[in-house]
């Protein structure tokens, strides 16, 4: 059996759960139109939705917020933060934004024209939305291994260097505004990206005369597994490794809800002085001030404490160790998950747990409902409902893996909690050849798994 990591830290604050009965559950979730996104928390058991924003935060950045200041301009907070960001992450500029997408956003806004294309190893949800949104157009360029939920390769992340300089050489490096990497690859089971990849990415990137940006969330979670698999860096921290990583970039989108601890907060960092100049245009348009950008002052000081922890080499050892135990005791339970784990969240492979809903009846969907009902479990589909397309023609294409994500909040749940969510699909797992699809009864515009709306389809719909 897989083993539990040490806990490196004692817990001093706690948060009562609720218990339900299955029959609430049933209930609730049909009243939620058989959407998890719409179920109160206080009726979930153990919230798996996302690591974002659903850290634990440490008794030192709770007495940092005590120390905010919160002046409109210049504030002292401003400065911690800054002092953080430039030691870690070393660009030549930043600005703080309320969250990850508002740095994307003001990013895409910047630079993309209508039609230009935007590579990616793979985007997540919302830079592939903010992508489309300004009229441009996500690629994912991301290695085969990386759609392969069964290939042991250690860096499952990597960009195909190859399909990225033979694309860019097709659409022209005028119709590529920036390229991206993300770390870890979250859209592609939280696998890493290593830095032998990503100093080719940004030396072809730069070839091509192409800025290149890193979407960094989960940079330390990536820096750790270089130190553990990447040869010559068992020896760095993951400081030195993270400043080794940014230093090949012209700048990051970052969404401190991940990595820094925090539950709200972001930023963007450019080494362009007129696209910086550019940049506080936006911010203060939409964001805020430029040295606030749409936060308070008590969340910028806690951003820049929880930078720091969220690089202590205890902590991401216990970080990924808690991962790669949900997942080994998955995979030992019979429930297909993709390997080896990723960083933040045990990825369910659906195609081979549920082979008998095909993806218009989105299986995904059906298990992350099915989990809610058997234990009180919120999990995610990053399967055919988040990520399917559609084309002029209204022909949808669906994507190639099919997976549920059962996300870690950082520092928030026990080894008991975990061995509760085991055999919560254990019993699904027995019970897994009676689970039915779904039908789509409103379907939003774009980002549709946030407020889709569903209903089971019945044997006979079939
Ligand atoms: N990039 C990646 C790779 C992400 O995973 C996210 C958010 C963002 C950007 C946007 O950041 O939420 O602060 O605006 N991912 C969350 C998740 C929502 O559940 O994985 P944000």
């Amino acid at each position: 059996m897989p083993s539990y990591p040490d806990e490196p830290f004692r817990i001093k604050v706690v948060e009562p759960i609720r218990r339900t009965t299955r029959a609430e559950r049933e209930q609730i979730i049909k009243a939620a139109r058989y959407n998890i996104f719409k179920v109160p928390s206080s009726d979930v058991t153990v919230d798996l939705l996302t690591d974002s924003g659903t850290s634990a935060m440490s008794d030192n950045q709770w007495a940092g917020m005590m120390h905010g200041d919160e002046a409109y301009a210049c504030a002292r907070s401003y400065y911690s933060l800054e002092a953080a960001v430039r030691e870690i992450f070393g660009f030549g500029h930043f600005v703080p934004t309320h969250q990850g997408r508002a740095a994307e956003n003001i990013l895409c806004t910047m630079l993309i024209n209508d039609g230009q294309h935007v590579p990616n190893n793979m985007h997540f949800d919302t830079t592939m939305a903010n992508v489309s949104a300004r009229g441009g157009i996500p690629v994912n360029l991301v290695i085969d291994e990386g759609m392969d939920p069964t290939s042991l390769h250690p860096f499952k992340g990597n960009m195909d260097i190859g399909k990225l300089r033979t694309f860019i050489r097709k659409v022209g490096a005028a119709n590529v505004p920036f390229g991206l990497t993300t770390v870890t690859n979250n859209a592609g089971g939280g696998q890493p990206v290593s830095m032998g990849n990503i100093r080719a990415t940004a030396e072809i990137y730069h070839e091509y005369g192409i800025p290149f940006f890193i979407d960094a969330c989960r940079y330390a979670e990536n820096s750790y597994f270089i130190k553990m698999r990447e040869e010559g860096y068992a020896g760095k921290t993951p400081l030195e490794i993270a400043q080794e990583m940014f230093g090949y970039a012209d700048g990051c989108t970052m969404s401190a809800k991940k990595d820094a601890l925090v539950n709200i907060g972001g930023f963007l960092c450019l080494n362009d002085d007129g696209l910086f100049q550019r940049a506080q245009q936006e911010l203060i348009l939409r964001e805020g001030f430029p040295t606030y950008g749409g936060l308070a002052g008590r969340d910028l000081e806690a951003i820049a404490l929880g930078l720091w922890e969220g690089l202590e080499e205890a902590y991401l050892a216990y970080r990924l160790g808690q991962t790669a135990y949900l997942t080994g005791r998955l995979v030992e339970a019979g429930v297909p998950c993709v390997v080896p784990a990723g960083g933040h969240a045990v990825y369910i492979d659906v195609k081979s747990f549920l082979p008998h809903i095909p993806q218009p009846q989105f299986p995904g969907w059906a298990l992350s409902v099915e989990a809610y009902i058997e234990g009180g479990i919120r999990c995610v589909e990053l399967g055919s409902v988040a990520f399917a397309t559609k084309d002029d023609n209204g022909l949808w294409t669906y994507p190639e893996m099919e997976m549920v994500r059962l996300a870690i909040p950082r520092r928030v749940y026990t080894q008991t909690h975990l061995d509760y969510v085991v055999e919560t699909l254990t019993a699904l797992r027995d019970r897994k050849d009676a689970i039915g699809g779904y039908r789509m009864t409103y379907e939003p515009p774009f980002l549709r798994h946030f407020t889709a709306e569903f209903e089971p389809l019945r044997p006979d719909d079939a």
